[in-house]
């Protein structure tokens, strides 16, 4: 099988966490890393013993000898440096989540697929076993018809940046995506969570209620009541 052979742009925490992974890994290797900051592209480059760098990802994404990029920026440079990827030729996998907004993502997509590229979603859990397993089940009927599901982040109270790891880019609204269902920043809704969940609660019970409607449309309602640890 062909090496691939990736170019990564962003090399703060969780870019040098994938060039970690990758040492280990067969088939690929790093051949580039891109990042506006200079003293963090350094220090890549001297642990990793990456020589190609780039101060201007343009630059990167020109070069032949880049097969595919990994991206791994703040959420909303996501769509336009994947965009720009995909349209130099390059495959793409890009960390979680897709994109600051919903529109961001279905351009993404829609470029992969006009590109003709593979893009890719960095989301490990999908690969957990407990993930297969539970798919194993559905698929082999176990669970009856399936019509409600329900997932929680495993990070509820452990915000970027405000509970103390991540950079301050996630607090900004520049860099940071929106929510679905209000534009507020990341900071606005950390504020409105620690709110509802105070500290010295340390775990919730939950009730979820789903309304089956004969016309299809399905109702789902789900209440969180917070228990003294
Ligand atoms: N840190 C985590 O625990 C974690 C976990 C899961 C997912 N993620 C995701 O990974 C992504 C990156 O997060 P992070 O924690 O590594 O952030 P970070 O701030 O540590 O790193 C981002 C890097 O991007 C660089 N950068 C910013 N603008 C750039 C540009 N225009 N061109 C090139 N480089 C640029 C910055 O200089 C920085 O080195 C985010 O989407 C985040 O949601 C992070």
């Amino acid at each position: 099988m062909k090496e691939v052979r990736i170019g990564m742009i962003g090399v703060g925490q969780i870019g040098k966490i994938h060039l970690n992974e990758y040492k280990d890994m067969e088939g690929v290797k790093v051949v580039a890393i891109a990042d506006v900051d200079p003293v963090a592209l350094k220090e890549a480059s001297d642990y990793f013993g990456i020589e190609q760098t780039y101060s201007d990802f343009r630059e990167m994404l020109a070069a032949d000898d880049v097969d595919a990029v990994d991206i791994c920026l703040h959420n909303n440079l996501h769509m336009p440096f994947t965009v720009a990827a995909l349209e130099a030729g390059k495959d793409v996998f890009c960390e979680k989540p897709m994109a600051g907004a919903y529109v961001d993502a279905v351009k993404m997509f829609e470029t992969a697929k006009t590109c003709g590229r593979m893009l890719s979603i960095q989301l490990g859990t999908l690969f957990d076993k407990e993930t297969k397993v539970a798919k194993h089940l559905i698929d082999a009927g176990h669970l009856g018809k399936v019509f409600h599901a329900r997932s929680t982040g495993f990070r509820r109270r452990g915000r970027p940046f405000v509970d103390g790891y991540g950079t301050e880019q996630f607090v900004q609204k520049s860099c940071f995506g929106r929510w679905v269902v209000n534009d507020s920043s990341h900071r606005s809704q950390s504020r409105v969570n620690s709110k509802l969940i105070p500290r010295r609660f340390m775990c919730e019970r939950m009730l979820s209620v789903v309304v089956w409607c004969p016309a299809s449309a399905i109702s789902s309602c789900t209440t969180l009541a917070p228990c003294v640890g």
